[in-house]
C-alpha cells in the first residue's frame, strides 16, 4: 500500500506511524525540509511543497492508493482558511486528476455544525456555522462533493471533533495554570476524539471497500459529548486540581460569538464502517495520560 500523507502533524505523523508499523510505504508532505528528520524517526519519505502553491503541488510524484490530507490552518484566521481549504484543495484535485490516486480522504470539523440547541447531530444534519472559518470549510467539502461525482476523484469526508492527547491542548493547560473556568452555566456540550482514534478512523476509511466509503461524510468522535462543566471539574479531579471558578459574564461575554452547543454522533462510522474508538470517553483517554503511562500530560483543544 502507497500512501501520501499532506499536513504531517500531530494527527498526520501518528497515522503515518500506524501505517509505517503495517507495512504501508508511506511518505508526508511538509513544507520545508526542517520537518523532514521528524518524518524520517517515524519511517515515513519526505515530500516537501505548499498546497497553497499550484505549481509545488503538480510537480509531487503520483501512484498513490491513498492520499490523506490533514493540513491545518495553524490556528490562522480566514484568509489561512482561503488559502489552504479552498485553493489548497483545488491545487490538490488538479493535481490527482492526473496522478492515479486510489481514493483521497480529508479531514473536515465538526465546526462545521452550526447548531447551538444542544441536540444532537448526524452527517444528514445542516450545514449552516456562524463562523466564517467553518463556512470555507462547509466550501471545500462542496468543491469534493462535486469532484467526487464529477471526474470521479473518489473521496471520503472525516468530520473530525477536537482532538486531544499527548501534548497537545488548552483547556488542560488552563486548568493547570490555574485559569480554567466553568463557561455559562456549565451545560455547554463539548465532543472531542482522541488523536490515536483519528488515525485510525482514517485508516479505517482508507481500507474500506471503496463502494461504502466513497462520497461519504463520516464523523469522527468518541461516544461521549461531555458537559463542559462536568469535563472541567473531573479533570480536576483526576489531575488533583482544585475545581475551576464560574467565568465572570466578561469572560462569558467575550467568548460567547460563535460557539456551538451540539452533540455529534459517531454512529454512521460505527456502525457503518466497523470503526471502534481506542478511547470511547475522555476518561480512558485522559486516565491513561494523566497516569504516566503516556509521557507528557495530555492536553486539549476545545475549538469544534
Ligand atoms: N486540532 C483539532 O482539534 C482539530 C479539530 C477538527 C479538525 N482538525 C483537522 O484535523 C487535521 C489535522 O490536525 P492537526 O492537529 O494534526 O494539525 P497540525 O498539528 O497543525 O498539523 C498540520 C500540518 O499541516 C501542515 N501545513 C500547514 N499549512 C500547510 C501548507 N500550506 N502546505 C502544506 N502543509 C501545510 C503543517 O506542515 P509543516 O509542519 O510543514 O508546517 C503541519 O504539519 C487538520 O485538517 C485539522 O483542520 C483538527
Amino acid at each position: 500500500m502507497r500512501v501520501l500523507i499532506v499536513g504531517c502533524g500531530y494527527v498526520g505523523l501518528e497515522l503515518g506511524r500506524q501505517w509505517v508499523a503495517r507495512g504501508a510505504f508511506v511518505a508526508g508532505v511538509r513544507r520545508s525540509s526542517a520537518g523532514a528528520g521528524e518524518l524520517t524517526t517515524a519511517g515515513l519519505a519526505t515530500v516537501t511543497g505548499d498546497v497553497t502553491r499550484r505549481e509545488e503541488v503538480l510537480a509531487w510524484p503520483g501512484d498513490w492508493d491513498v492520499v490523506v490530507n490533514a493540513v491545518s490552518s495553524s490556528r490562522g484566521g480566514a484568509e489561512v482558511y482561503r488559502q489552504i481549504y479552498r485553493d489548497g484543495t483545488r491545487h490538490l484535485l488538479e493535481w490527482m486528476a492526473g496522478a492515479s490516486v486510489g481514493r483521497y480522504v480529508q479531514l473536515s470539523s465538526t465546526s462545521v455544525y452550526g447548531q447551538t440547541d444542544g441536540g444532537w447531530v448526524d452527517e444528514d444534519s445542516a450545514t449552516e456555522p456562524n463562523s466564517e472559518t467553518s463556512r470555507l470549510l462547509v466550501e471545500m467539502e462542496e468543491v469534493l462533493r462535486r469532484a467526487h461525482s464529477g471526474n470521479g476523484t473518489s473521496t471520503v469526508i472525516l468530520r473530525v471533533a477536537g482532538i486531544y492527547g499527548p501534548g497537545r491542548g488548552h483547556q488542560l493547560q488552563q486548568l493547570l495554570r490555574g485559569e480554567a473556568r466553568i463557561q455559562g452555566d456549565g451545560s455547554r456540550w463539548v465532543n472531542m476524539v482522541h488523536r490515536d482514534d483519528v488515525a485510525s478512523a482514517v485508516r479505517t476509511v482508507a481500507e474500506a471497500p471503496l463502494t461504502s466509503v466513497a462520497g461519504r461524510v463520516f464523523n469522527v468522535v468518541d461516544d461521549e459529548p461531555v458537559p463542559q462543566g462536568e469535563f472541567v471539574t473531573w479533570l480536576a479531579h483526576e489531575y488533583g486540581k482544585p475545581v475551576p471558578p464560574v467565568a465572570s459574564e466578561e469572560e462569558n461575554a467575550a467568548r460567547k460569538r460563535g460557539l456551538t452547543h451540539k452533540r455529534v454522533s459517531n454512529r454512521r462510522l460505527r456502525t457503518e464502517t466497523g470503526w471502534i474508538p481506542t478511547f470511547g470517553t475522555f476518561r480512558e483517554g485522559y486516565r491513561l495520560l494523566s497516569g504516566g503511562a503516556g509521557g507528557s500530560p495530555v492536553l486539549l483543544d476545545l475549538h469544534p
